[in-house]
């Protein structure tokens, strides 16, 4: 019988941003039907897939322990309910600096705590985030902002994450390295995004982005896999049951690579920037999950 797989998308974006478009004819080359549903779609029956993938659930920031809920009943889910869990909370990068990674610099600050202030430039933003909303930059003579940002942070219930900003990334950005099944597939280059020009697409969900192709040098791609194996041991999970990964790493201000954020729940992946070999990785990793089922 035809296996059936759903691409789970949110209701403002119900087939993604474009970015995966080419998915489900994918797919379907290898004999795997696919479509889209919004998550919280009462209609769609995920129960009743033979795999959801989370794509697009780019809503959840607002409402995730509704979303985590929802994961959790769904029967065969990629990534899986306790890595979205782990993964959906930027305090994850604690851990992954205990394993002995290099990880940028973070300070996680609880509602009614104040941090230790940096004497340079730094990045404030929620650990429960996405696409770049509630993140904000601040200079170190501007800390009554910083201090205006970090309550509104707190008024909603966030913890904050504080981090020096790198500098680095105004010069060449951010490198995503994307892995499939474990095994690395391609990687792109995100522009600077706390810029003054910096704006929300129109579904208000993420800040528009600028990416390039990109082909990282072996100290990149060798943190990324650091990254991995360190994802693997926190989880408890052998790295080659993750359908998807995103190793999103900037440089440190001594040139070393430094993880900004490790995307296990729903990331871009950069099929646009990249050539078609990798939304046929994809499909094959996705055919690969299906028999694990
Ligand atoms: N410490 C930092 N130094 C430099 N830029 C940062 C830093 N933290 C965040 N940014 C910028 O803000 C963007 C969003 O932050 P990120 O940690 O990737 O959260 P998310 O993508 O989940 O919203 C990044 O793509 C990067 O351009
Ligand atoms: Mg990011």
């Amino acid at each position: 019988m035809t296996p059936r797989v759903l691409l789970a998308s949110c209701a403002e974006l119900p087939e993604s941003d474009g970015d995966d478009t080419s998915l489900p004819a994918a797919l379907g080359e290898l004999g795997v039907s696919a479509g889209w549903a919004p998550w919280d779609d009462p209609a769609a029956d995920f129960a009743g897939a033979d795999l959801v993938v989370l794509r697009a659930t780019w809503d959840y920031p607002a409402r995730r322990a509704e979303f985590l809920k929802w994961c959790e009943s769904v029967p065969n889910l990629a990534n899986p309910a306790e890595v979205v869990r782990w993964n959906t909370d930027k305090r994850y990068l604690v851990d992954l600096a205990a394993c002995g990674l290099d990880v940028v610099p973070t300070q996680l600050v609880a509602p009614g705590a104040q941090p230790d202030w940096p004497d340079a430039g730094f990045v404030l933003k929620p650990s429960v985030g996405a696409g770049s909303v509630g993140a904000a930059r601040f200079g170190p003579g501007s800390l009554d902002v910083a201090r205006e940002h970090l309550d509104g942070l707190h008024a909603d219930s966030h913890v904050a994450v504080l981090q020096p900003y790198q500098e680095t990334v105004d010069r060449e950005g951010e490198t995503a390295l994307v892995f499939v099944g474990g095994t690395y597939s391609h990687a792109f280059v995100k522009g600077a995004m706390l810029s003054d020009s910096a704006e929300l697409d129109g579904s208000g969900l993420y800040v528009d982005e600028q990416l390039w192709p990109a082909d990282p040098e072996p100290a990149l791609r060798r943190a990324a896999e650091d990254a991995m194996d360190a994802a693997g041991t926190v989880l408890g999970v052998d790295r080659r049951e993750l359908l998807y990964a995103r190793v999103d790493l900037v440089r440190g201000p001594d040139g070393r690579p430094l993880l900004l954020e490790l995307e296990l729940a729903e990331p871009s992946l950069g099929f646009r920037q990249t050539d078609g070999g990798a939304r046929l990785r994809f499909a094959s990793a996705v055919r690969a999950a299906l028999l694990q089922r």
